[in-house]
């Protein structure tokens, strides 16, 4: 059964971006987070039957939900999932708004969802048990006019997503 994730995909040139601001951490420890695979997830869907993600996949998205801008210039770390993150230093109304219809549309379609609030982040290592330091500028300017759903596969060696499809935002 697919496993499934809404996100924020950075085009090539912000996600090179973001590994160098991954890469300005000093983890001293942890797995991080391979340059192909970071996002920032706007909701997880966790797994739902092939009916189920046929229908996410095709679901038009009528309602119409505006593009943003995200300034990443945080960083930190949380101890109970050993997760290190860069994130935006203010979440725009407008992302809160997209994650909010995410909500909506994938109840409509029959997921259960985890109640666990929307955090802004953009994992970039596991399994680290101490905080990261910053070593460098971590200044990422984001311009989101789009979004996706991910199909996340995950293995001893990492978890690989795929792209099912992708969304506008209007400008
Ligand atoms: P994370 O980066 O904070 O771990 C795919 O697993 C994506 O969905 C990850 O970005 C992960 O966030 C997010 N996610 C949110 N809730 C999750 C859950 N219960 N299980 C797995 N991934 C989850």
């Amino acid at each position: 059964m697919p496993r499934l994730f809404y996100a924020l995909w950075p085009a090539p040139s912000v996600r090179e971006r973001l590994a160098q601001a991954a890469a300005a951490l000093d983890l001293r420890e942890g797995r991080a987070t391979r340059e192909e695979n970071l996002h920032l997830t706007l909701l997880f869907v966790g797994q739902v039957d092939d009916a189920t993600c046929r229908a996410l996949r095709h679901d038009s998205a009528a309602e119409s939900r505006t593009a943003f801008t995200l300034e990443i210039a945080a960083t930190g770390w949380w101890r109970a999932s050993r997760v290190a993150w860069l994130a935006p230093t203010e979440c725009p109304a407008a992302l809160v708004a997209l994650v909010g219809s995410l909500r909506a549309r994938a109840r409509s379609h029959g997921c259960t969802l985890e109640s666990r609030e929307f955090n802004a982040h953009v994992t970039v290592a596991r399994e680290v048990r101490r905080a990261p330091r910053a070593t460098g500028s971590i200044a990422v300017t984001w311009p989101v006019s789009d979004y996706v759903l991910v199909s996340s596969q995950t293995a001893p060696a990492g978890s690989s997503y795929t792209v099912l499809a992708r969304w506008p935002l209007a400008v």
